[in-house]
């Protein structure tokens, strides 16, 4: 499948050269001929793990983890060490000069001494602009607060690309185009606004977004309108279960984190094998999974999101190494 996906993309290194010493903080920084070169190397690196050669040999990785993680620092970190660098890694505040109050600019002029690119994650949404102002070294938000969540949308919408190449085509047919259902709230959950905006990048591939959820407001100020001036078109529902059999990608999150709405609308959001599921359909879940994902699902062909996590590794050696090496070095040319 990643092959596939590599092979169905014409090579042009062109957008990927103004990655380099850039920040990513927002899925907004991103373009689609960008994402799409992304994809094309992520795809590349998936396939033919030959052609890495070790392009940050000699680089380190400050991996800041102020906020519990499983998967996104440690396939930051798998994509380092694939890639031949070196990591520091910071997996609870309290050994750090933050529990004695130091500011995180004082820690962000620290972090340009010690190493060559920051990984952060932080549980308040402005700790990664805080530190911009203070950093030398490039930064990756990996996670602020319930704001955005910019390299985790990559690895779901390249998931989606493995599973239909097609969808990458810009005069796919009108009958081709998904449907995409998300269940999430897109003003509390970081992972569902970094993903719509991505989404909004593709939008002649997509029917429709439907977002589920039981909020009466479930979009800030401008979101909404955003994603439809980007030519997506989302709708939001209350009633997951009759819409099901219509959606061709499930993207679930773990519904605990948006409080008393599990409670009330737990049993509604919840998918296992009796779910009416359409038959080529596939499930997403950026993870960890709570209640509202059933074990039952993972040995079927709906589970996508164990592929998901394993390519958000590629993805990211794909972007790290755009951000830190020229892509010429790097790409199959
Ligand atoms: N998807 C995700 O952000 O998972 P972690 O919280 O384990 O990093």
């Amino acid at each position: 499948r990643p092959r596939a996906l590599a092979e169905s993309i014409p090579e042009d290194p062109s957008p990927l050269l103004a990655l380099a010493s850039r920040h990513v903080v927002s899925s907004r920084q991103f373009d689609r001929e960008t994402l799409t070169q992304l994809f094309r190397l992520s795809a590349q690196y998936e396939s033919t793990p030959a052609l890495m050669h070790l392009p940050l040999q000699g680089k380190i990785l400050i991996s800041a983890f102020y906020e519990p993680s499983t998967r996104t620092r440690l396939s930051f970190e798998s994509a380092w060490h694939r890639l031949g660098g070196d990591i520091m890694s910071i997996t609870d505040p309290k050994s750090t000069g933050m529990a004695k109050g130091e500011s995180i600019q004082d820690i962000a002029e620290m972090f340009n001494n010690y190493g060559d690119v920051i990984v952060l994650r932080n549980n308040e949404d402005r700790s990664v602009y805080d530190m911009l102002d203070a950093l030398r070294i490039p930064i990756v938000n990996a996670g602020n607060g319930i704001d955005e969540h910019p390299t985790q949308a990559m690895a779901d919408v390249y998931t989606i690309f493995k599973w239909r190449p097609e969808l990458l085509d810009p005069d796919l047919p009108r009958d081709k185009r998904i449907r995409v259902g998300i269940i999430g709230v897109p003003n509390r959950m970081r992972t569902v606004r970094s993903l719509l905006l991505l989404l909004a990048r593709f939008p002649t591939a997509i029917e429709e977004v439907v977002i589920f959820t039981d909020q009466d407001s479930p979009f800030d100020e401008g979101q909404a309108e955003e994603l439809n001036q980007a030519g997506l078109s989302v709708r939001v529902s209350k009633r997951l279960e009759p819409e099901l059999p219509d959606l061709d990608v499930v993207y679930i999150n773990a519904i605990a984190w948006v409080g008393d709405s599990y409670e009330q609308m737990g049993a509604e959001l919840k998918l296992s094998t009796h779910s009416p599921l359409k038959k080529d359909s596939i499930i997403l879940h950026p993870l960890a999974r709570g209640e509202e994902l059933d074990t039952d699902l993972d040995p079927t062909l709906h589970n996508w999101y164990f592929a998901q996590a394993r390519g958000a590794v590629f993805v990211r050696m794909a972007l790290l190494t755009c951000m830190v090496r020229r892509v010429s070095e790097v790409m199959d040319t």
